[in-house]
């Protein structure tokens, strides 16, 4: 999949030139649910993409294709509501916010189709959504900044598609920067990037294949049970706004009020905050192997305390520690299935791969998809 294959189905279907948008995925090397927590992230937008075709037609509606399921949709963009073909809801979400953002969205088509696997924790839809803000904004002289449109994105996600999703994907598609992570703070949303040397350790996704029916309603419940801690602990400290905010021995003091299934959300993202910046200085001190460690313990706090990994997860970071020239592993996104990251040494990802392949294979009966990924600029007009 290339610009031009969007652009030729486009010139098939609607007979002009389009403006051509490429859109990536992200990987997030640690800060996992932190984002809607105001915590720390720190994600890379990565060479997983989708490519975007899109032109005004002078029309009442937008058409769309998705050139990968081989459907189209067709909403009156003087009205966008949520239907019930969830690809489609992105983009009228989108449209319906750049329009609540004051921009005058005439009649649009759009073609898509790219590389980045649905469901798999890589942020396909924050790149959907992302892609068709940029067209738009471009196309329509918008003069929006990135950073409104990675909002228009996620209140798309939270109004037209039901996940009450933090910033962090949207953000990452949109700020990205080639050979560069971003550590976002979603507090202040003040960003700072540091060099990733991929020279020294490459970056591997290992796709467990499982998608989780219910990773988006346990989402919207983790973020739920953060805002019950949040609720507790203000009442004591009224300085709490979020968890943020709140030390280990706040939630130690509170911890039978707080009850056992919110205490330990709560310590998970008090400790993920800290994890992210004790990674940040383990990437400017180079220290890869003290990085991982953090990764491992990223991953532990996700299983047992946020309770949002699975076993096909579990079993691919405990496949990878003992690993030759594998720095650290964890399971990466919102969870209950997707993929893992894994940071390898560049002379030992083969055997790594091969070694992984097999064990999934023989552990669970199917193949395992690996992704050798680099770190790409952000969304871009071709
Ligand atoms: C999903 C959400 C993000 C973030 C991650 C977990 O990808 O879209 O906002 O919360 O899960 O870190």
């Amino acid at each position: 999949m290339a610009p031009h294959d969007v652009e030729t189905t486009f010139q098939r279907h609607f007979g002009y030139a389009p403006l051509l948008v490429r859109a990536p995925g992200r990987i997030n090397l640690i800060g996992e649910h932190t984002d809607y927590n105001n915590g720390f992230v720190l994600p890379a937008a990565i060479n997983k993409e989708i490519f975007f075709a899109v032109g005004l037609n002078g029309r009442p509606e937008a058409r769309l294709v998705s050139q990968d399921l081989n459907e189209t949709y067709s909403f009156p963009v003087e009205a966008p509501r949520r239907q019930d073909r969830q690809w489609a809801n992105y983009l009228i979400g989108v449209t319906a916010q750049l329009q609540k953002l004051g921009l005058d969205v005439p009649g649009f088509d759009c073609v898509f189709g790219g590389t980045i696997p649905i469901g798999s924790g890589l942020s396909s839809s924050a790149a959907l959504e992302s892609g068709l803000a940029v067209a738009l904004n471009q196309l329509l002289d918008g003069q929006l900044n990135r950073m409104q449109l990675a909002r228009a994105g996620q209140l798309a996600e939270h109004e037209f598609a039901g996940v009450q999703c933090g910033i962090m994907d949207q953000f990452a598609s949109l700020h990205g920067r080639a050979g560069q992570v971003v550590r976002l703070d979603c507090r202040s949303m003040e960003y700072e990037y540091f060099p990733f040397d991929t020279t020294a350790c490459d970056i591997v996704l290992c796709n467990s294949g499982v998608k989780h029916a219910l990773a988006d309603s346990e989402y919207n419940t983790r973020r739920r049970e953060c805002e019950q801690g949040v609720a507790l602990l203000k009442q004591h400290y009224p300085g709490i706004e979020s968890l943020r905010d709140a030390t280990r021995e706040q939630l130690e003091a509170h911890r039978a009020e707080l009850g056992d299934v919110v205490y330990r959300r709560c310590r998970y993202v008090v400790e993920e905050n800290a994890r992210v910046e004790a990674a940040c200085r383990h990437l400017l001190a180079h220290d890869l192997t003290a990085f991982g460690q953090e990764m491992y313990g990223s991953h532990a706090g996700l299983r047992d305390d946020y309770e949002v990994s699975c076993r096909e997860l579990d079993f691919l970071v405990e496949a990878a520690r003992p690993a030759a020239g594998v720095y650290g592993s964890r399971m990466m996104g919102g969870g209950f299935g997707g993929c893992t990251i894994n940071l390898v040494a560049p002379d030992q990802v083969t055997t790594f791969v091969r070694n992984t392949r097999a064990a999934y294979q023989q552990q669970f009966g199917r193949a395992l998809e690996t992704y050798h990924v680099t770190i790409v600029e952000g969304v871009a007009v071709v």
